[in-house]
């Protein structure tokens, strides 16, 4: 044998363990029922994009091959979870399956008032909503669309400040998701605790690249909402990926469980919201937990009023056992581990083939750089779009545009106020694909990157008032 065949022998074959140690990351599961792919052609998908004025979210799915158009409710429930559907008490009061969920969500967040919703944004409604106003801020990392969207529709102020190093694209500071907490106190002066309605830490941070939030900084947030007395959620949708990170990149994190970060994190906060559409491995679902017994009981009203009872919010029984179960599964090291490497063998194959992206990759989508792709498109023209459309056009991929077109706004002489970054979410959903899909999407970037110069801008021809990246139409700019 060659030298460095026995080299490269050696280095996979760990020596001392005598264990061998394969690089490939696999699925940790086998396939037990399948569904078929669309395989629209390219004629077909030229054409499907022009119905859909160019908004691949009012492309039908089965006009799509590759639908990273979001991680959430777009898990794979595992055998254990359909088996457990069968489970489901139905009753109105009571039902066994609550009992069976509120013990899971009770373990894991410390919280003793648990407030079950269909999804995220009915429990951000129902807190958002009742703690916000006029005159009202809110101040996170980053908050998401609909948490924003819910804010501001009380009436109260959205402030996001995530630190200074999220901002910079190629460092690798482990956590980019972190709230600066110096600019957290300076805005505590100047708009005065009283008028502060909470501070909301999203893990992973989503609309900030999917960047994971250190523990310390959840701490330190932690002391200055006891100082001054504010009220600090957690929106926890992807707490379990944010743990892998945590465990993985924090000093003196190695000896606690993936469960047992999450517990520390729940542990620091008064209340969270989480969108078990993500870290809960199911199609749907939420919650809302606190530990204040006034604020449970006028949340408990909105509940009652626009969700449905306190022991099934907006759940069948069958989901919520199905969520229980989905709640034990995420924090599997096994799973864990494929999840977070599998995200990064996407960004990390494409990153080398010189796309742009959000690096260090984060958990849950690999965040591609529009405006660095296609630096001749300018913001107005929407370079976030047009690479979605492109992605579509070329592979039959579906992703979504984080930049100006859903987060920009009109001056009064209706010119657009671009977002900070103009970006295209490649967002994986959970157990779905496998690594041939993967490799069929990092070829898809090689022809991205040979036509990068013939992609064009795009017009918005109809808008709605709120959230108008779901629906507005768009043409290319001639
Ligand atoms: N918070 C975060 C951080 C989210 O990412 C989402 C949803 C929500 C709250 C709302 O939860 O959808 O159950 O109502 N994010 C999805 C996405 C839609 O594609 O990132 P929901």
């Amino acid at each position: 044998m060659q030298g460095s065949s026995v080299r490269f022998l050696n280095k996979i074959i760990s020596i001392k363990s005598k264990k061998v140690e394969f690089k490939t990351i696999i699925e940790p599961f086998r396939i037990k029922s399948v569904e078929p792919l669309a395989m629209p052609t390219a004629d077909q998908r030229r054409q499907y994009l022009h119905d859909a004025f160019y908004n691949p979210f009012l492309l039908k799915s089965d006009q799509v091959l590759i639908d990273f158009l979001t991680d959430s409710g777009t898990s794979a429930m595992s055998s254990n979870q359909w088996a457990a559907v069968m489970k489901g008490d139905e009753s109105y009061a009571g039902a066994r399956s609550w009992q069976v969920l509120e013990k899971e969500i009770n373990d894991l967040t410390g919280m003793p008032y648990i407030l079950p919703t269909h999804q995220g944004r009915a429990a951000e409604r129902i807190l958002y909503g009742h703690l916000g106003g006029k005159g009202k801020y809110f101040i996170s990392n980053t908050h998401f669309d609909t948490t924003r969207a819910n804010i501001e529709f009380s009436g109260a102020i959205a402030i996001d400040i995530p630190v200074p190093e999220a901002k910079d694209h190629t460092s690798d500071f482990p956590f980019k998701g972190n709230i600066d907490t110096l600019k957290l106190k300076q805005l505590i002066r100047k708009h005065g605790a009283k008028n502060i309605a909470a501070v909301i830490v999203t893990v992973t941070n989503n609309s900030g690249g999917g960047q994971p939030v250190s523990l310390q900084n959840v701490q330190e947030v932690s002391e200055i909402c006891l100082k001054y007395g504010l009220l600090f959620i957690l929106d926890a949708c992807r707490v379990a990926e944010n743990s892998f990170f945590v465990h993985e990149k924090e000093p003196g994190q190695k000896k606690k469980t993936y469960r047992q970060i999450a517990q520390e994190m729940f542990a620091l906060a008064d209340g969270a919201i989480m969108s078990l559409k993500k870290d809960g491995l199911v199609n749907m679902g939420g919650f809302l937990s606190l530990r204040d017994k006034k604020l449970a009981d006028a949340c408990t009203q909105l509940l009652i009023i626009t969700e449905g009872f306190t022991t099934y919010g907006g759940l069948a029984g069958r989901d919520m056992e199905a969520i229980a179960v989905g709640l034990q599964e995420v924090f599997d090291p096994d799973y864990l581990t494929y999840r977070i490497r599998s995200t990064q063998y996407l960004g990390e194959k494409i990153y080398k083939k010189g796309v742009p992206i959000l690096y260090p990759v984060g958990g849950h989508a690999v965040y591609v750089d529009a405006k660095g792709l296609y630096p001749h498109i300018p913001v107005n023209e929407y370079p976030g779009q047009a690479l979605v459309c492109e992605l579509y056009r070329i592979g039959g991929i579906r992703s979504v545009e984080i930049g100006s077109v859903m987060f920009g706004k009109y001056d009064k002489n209706k010119k657009l106020i671009p977002a900070p970054m103009e970006l295209v979410r490649l967002a994986i959903p959970r157990r779905v694909y496998t690594q041939s899909h993967i490799d069929y999407v990092v070829e898809v970037f090689d022809e991205i990157l040979r036509t990068r110069k013939s992609a064009r801008g795009l017009k918005i021809i109809y808008e709605p008032e709120f959230l108008r990246h779901f629906t507005s139409h768009f043409a290319p700019v001639k």
